[in-house]
């Protein structure tokens, strides 16, 4: 680490927590090790042959006893191991010089114990090995992360090999876990080992455990197999006995905040209704804290519970293994707790390290946000300890770079008080239960929901072990799935064990709550019992950023109304104290695109502005020095590019519009100047002028759009530029900074006329590639989405826009053939991610409401309504994650049953269908537009809603009558004002209070 950061690191805390008092971090340097939930490791033996008994061979194993492959019911491999009969193993061959790479009984396929070592499948690779002397001391070390492993001899790199049979990478179920280790030697083979140690992956690669008394290994007469666990403390307990003078507490206060997740109790109360505490944020940019009235729960003695989790601080984080721990290895807390008397006097409580004890062995064996949670309730919470104090010297990691910023660099830490939280929403019971296996349950939550269980258990023995399994989806009846319908479909979740284990007391009746984990589900497995819990038994505690909704919508096409809930459960699902593109597998990050899109819908569906100023200080945080915005936020990294990166533009506008927030755009402005500045510098060809991007695959077009390698996505790409510049014109001028008002409208004007020049042929008004496709060049893309953005961001005025609309309109009548040759019917949704959010807006901007209602009522692949037919209680990846007909349809890795980004259409169905529009020119509804449009193509029978605003709710309705007019009525709150503009119609002021027409 630079000198630099040392300095500041020893420096910030001082300055930074002054307020705290004496408070320091705190916390236990004994690591957590739950091996069966490891998939990240760095194993290394030193081993030493027996020369006496001429030993030449020995092996070492890890990855043994994994409980998943003990359980057929627990993999998709068809396997159902016994004890020690299924492992990972490298396999010294000193007289062959030989490193050799065995996987044993992961698969049926795999070795039978038994079988004749000759058998191919199992030697999964054979790496040459130098050595001068083979009774010499040996090191064999392994590095394993998600399944990919590098081998290493002597401190020399032999090669990588895949261990995991499922695939390689982190889109597949993972293994192996570390879980046992051990040694094998063959019969007569003799040796030593000297030391065994597990370091974490990334660095600062601390060891885990280790075992350094030597053991000799081998016996003369018979082969020898041993496999142990290793397992070291627990998630971190700290305690505080403390009691309070005999006198009357006016108020009792707790800060605190964690690095990793905590909750905190006084005398078994829980302090707070928050979970995930203190929220993510790029922790060492920006770290937040809470503080809490905790007055009611002091008595004259108390003991002060603080409960440390891995949260996003450390664990599983993206979908890289490497990314493990991102922000560091070490868990810790720090708090001050205020105590004020009536009479003036107080006390002041701090996490000073002497004062407090840590427990290792708390009834929280283990907790991560991907992996779950192991809950023992026979554990003694005993092993108390002082309370170390924690610094992040030594414990932080130093990879990063690039569009990944380093996390060891504090340089700009800011510790600021939270704004935004996580809640319980609401509680759900399940709908029902299926034992799809002997003994095996899986409940139906009858919603797919982020959150936690919450299991009422009774009669259990003390020690009982119930294992629970999450899914979205069971496997259907169908022959690609033969002999697992009904079952859990985890392969979506990829490499998030999302698995919790509880280990019973034994009490009458006890709770079982994993609050240290995060599960996206709909389905509950449950094993490890011998009778079904009753369905209201099994509850699921719907944990979200967002308390409440603040519009609705209803209509008379039953399906449009599942939609509309569908958004709102997407919403709530991925709002959880980032916006996320999904809230199940082992990704759940804050894309960019995907809120991008979103966030004209988000803002209308709940009170947001917190939430997604939040938000934007994580972009700011990771966006570099150049000024790139992040495709993901926080953490950086991923790929994506300029659809991506304009969230830094979009959301802010959108918040400003909703909510007539100046101050955010005052303070997110300089970012937003510096991401065009960096556009304009790195993203254009000088040659062509086009705005190229960076030439990779990871320039993102219309994302999981049916027709998008049709696309010039250079078109897409310079029409958001369009955008974000024309959002830039306005925000400077909001913020008086006229000569850079001055500058983006030129660039605006000129690039809307180089948008004419390059990608339409005025003639007919079709959109064509340009010559970043050189032997494309000049061809018409005449894609629905290639239309939709040049409209929607006013690129084409005049006899071109009216040209461009009928275009538009032609490619949605026509029948599509999908890139993967699919046909599609007339009104099929062909547009992606980015496209999508606009094409109902535009096709009623330019009086083609009648395809935009029937877009919207298509019922046929691909359609919004399409998942619905299907079952869909959420929004799902990609129209068609499951059809009754095929499935997952291939794709059962990359495909999850929760991504708000289709749902963008929520904002059509407000702003459109009820018509509540908002004044630009009047953000935050002080003035504001009705302009309902009842369906022409007469499906559609009624639709009523509404919106609140800060100055009240809007409420509107409109109902065709048995004559075929329409009868509308309208609410305006006091305060405000709104023009009603309806179809032919002359506009028409109106003022608060309830209107009905005609
Ligand atoms: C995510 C998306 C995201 C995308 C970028 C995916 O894995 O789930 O929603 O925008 O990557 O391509």
């Amino acid at each position: 680490m630079k000198l630099l950061n040392l300095l500041l690191l020893a420096w910030i805390p001082l300055l930074s927590y002054a307020q705290w008092g004496d408070a320091k971090w705190i916390g236990t340097d004994v690591p957590t090790v739950y091996a069966p939930y490891l998939p990240q490791f760095r194993i290394c033996w030193s081993i030493q042959l027996d020369q006496d008994s001429h030993s030449t061979t020995a092996a070492v194993l890890f990855g043994g006893n994994d409980p998943r492959l003990m359980d057929r019911n627990m993999n998709i491999l068809d396997v159902e191991n016994g004890q020690d009969e299924s492992y990972i193993k490298v396999q010294l061959s000193a007289d062959k010089h030989f490193l050799s790479v065995w996987r044993i009984n992961y698969t049926a396929k795999d070795r039978r114990r038994g079988a004749p070592a000759s058998s191919a499948e199992e030697l999964l690779a054979n790496f040459g090995c130098e050595m001068a002397d083979i009774y010499a001391t040996h090191e064999i070390a392994v590095a394993c992360c998600l399944g990919t492993a590098t081998l290493s001899f002597d401190g020399n790199e032999l090669g990588r090999v895949e261990l995991n049979p499922m695939g390689t990478g982190g889109d597949y179920i993972c293994f192996p876990q570390l879980a046992d280790i051990g040694y094998e030697m063959e019969a007569g083979q003799r040796a030593t080992l000297w030391r065994t140690t597990v370091r974490n992956y990334r660095s600062p690669c601390h060891v885990l455990y280790e075992e350094a008394t030597p053991v000799p290994i081998g016996m003369a007469n018979k082969p020898v197999r041993m496999l142990t666990t290793p397992r070291r403390g627990s998630m971190p307990l700290l305690r505080r006995h403390f009691a309070i003078k005999d006198k009357r507490v006016s108020q009792a206060t707790l800060t605190a905040t964690a690095r990793g997740i905590y909750h905190a109790s006084i005398n078994g109360q829980r302090v707070g209704n928050e979970y995930y505490a203190p929220g993510i944020s790029q922790y060492n940019k920006t770290h937040y804290y809470q503080t809490y009235d905790v007055t009611p729960l002091l008595q004259s003695s108390n003991t002060l519970d603080v409960s440390l989790a891995e949260g996003w601080w450390a664990g599983g984080m993206t979908y890289s293994g490497g990314n493990w721990n991102y922000f560091g290895d070490q868990l810790a807390f720090i708090g001050r707790l205020l105590i004020r008397y009536a009479d003036g006097d107080s006390t002041v409580i701090t996490t000073q390290p002497g004062q407090w004890q840590v427990c290792s062995n708390s009834k929280v064996q283990y907790a991560s946000m991907f992996q779950g949670e192991v809950y023992d309730n026979t554990a003694g919470v005993d092993s108390w300890q002082g309370a170390k104090e924690m610094t992040l010297e030594g414990h932080l990691p130093t990879e990063g770079g690039g569009t990944t910023p380093k996390v060891d660099d504090y340089s700009f830490f800011q510790l600021l008080p939270s704004t935004t939280s996580v809640g319980l929403f609401t509680t759900l019971t399940a709908q029902g239960v299926n034992e799809v296996r002997p003994h095996v349950y899986i409940y139906d939550m009858g919603q797919n929901m982020a959150g936690i269980p919450k299991i009422t258990l009774t009669g259990l023995h003390k020690g009982q072990r119930l294992t629970f399994r999450y899914a979205e989806v069971l496997y259907p009846d169908l022959p690609a799935y033969s002999g697992k319908a009904g079952t859990m479909m985890l392969e979506n979740i990829r490499a998030a064990m999302a698995q919790d284990i509880y280990i019973a007391h034994g009490d009458t009746s006890e709770e079982f709550i994993p609050e240290q984990t995060l599960h996206g589900y709909r389905y509950v497995e449950i094993t490890g019992i011998d009778h079904p819990l009753p369905l209201d038994a099994v509850k699921g505690l719907v944990l979200s950023s967002i308390q409440q909704f603040t519009a609705d919508f209803e209509c008379s096409n039953p399906l449009v109304n599942r939609l509309w809930k569908n958004i709102q459960w997407s919403m709530l699902s991925n709002f959880i104290s980032m916006p996320t593109d999904c809230p199940q597998r082992n990704e759940r990050m804050g894309w960019s695109g995907d809120i991008s899109v979103f966030s004209r819908t988000a803002v209308m569906m709940a009170q947001v502005d917190s939430f997604l100023r939040k938000h934007l200080q994580a972009m700011r945080d990771v966006q570099t020095a150049e000024g790139r915005m992040p495709d993901i936020a926080p953490i950086g990294g991923g790929f994506g590019g300029l659809l991506w990166g304009s969230a830094g533009i979009t959301v802010p506008w959108e918040c400003w519009l909703q909510y007539a927030d100046r101050q955010l755009l005052a303070e997110h402005y300089d970012a937003m100047r510096a991401y065009i500045h960096y556009v304009d510098a790195h993203y254009f060809d000088r040659e062509t002028g086009l705005l190229v991007q960076e030439r990779q695959w990871g320039d993102l077009g219309d994302w999981l759009g049916l027709e998008d390698s049709r696309n010039d996505k250079t078109l897409l790409f310079e029409a958001y530029y369009i955008y974000d510049l024309d959002i830039m014109r306005q925000t400077a001028l909001l913020l008086g900074k006229y000569d850079d008002a001055e500058r983006y409208a030129k660039r605006l004007a000129e690039r809307k006329l180089f948008f004419i020049d390059n990608y339409v042929d005025k003639a007919t008004g079709t959109t064509i590639v340009s010559a970043a496709y050189a032997e494309r060049k000049g061809q018409a893309i005449d894609t629905q989405g290639s239309y939709v953005l040049p409209l929607a961001f006013h690129i084409v005025e005049g006899d071109l826009r009216r040209k461009m609309t009928e275009r538009l309109v032609a490619t949605i009548q026509r029948e599509n053939v999908t890139d993967q040759g699919v046909r599609c019917p007339p009104y099929s949704l062909m547009t992606g991610f980015i496209t999508t959010a606009w094409i109902s807006r535009v096709l009623s901007d330019n009086q083609r409401s009648d395809v935009a209602y029937r877009l919207l009522q298509q019922q046929d692949y691909p359609s919004w309504l399409y998942p619905v037919t299907q079952g869909a209680t959420t929004i799902w990846e990609r129209l068609n994650s499951y059809t009754h007909t095929a499935g997952f349809g291939g794709n059962n890795a990359m495909n999850s049953f929760n991504h708000y980004s289709f749902g963008a259409v929520g904002q059509w169905l407000v702003n459109r269908c009820l018509g509540i529009e908002r004044d630009e020119r009047q953000p935050g509804y002080r003035h504001f537009f009705l302009r309902p449009e009842a369906d022409p193509t007469g499906q559609m029978t009624y639709a009523k809603g509404h919106l609140d605003t800060p100055y009240g709710r809007i409420e509107s309705r409109w109902t065709v009558k048995s004559d075929g007019t329409v009868a509308y009525a309208f609410v305006i709150p006091e305060g405000t004002t709104a023009t009603l503009l309806l179809p032919g119609k002359a506009p028409r002021e109106l003022s608060a209070g309830r209107h009905e027409l005609p």
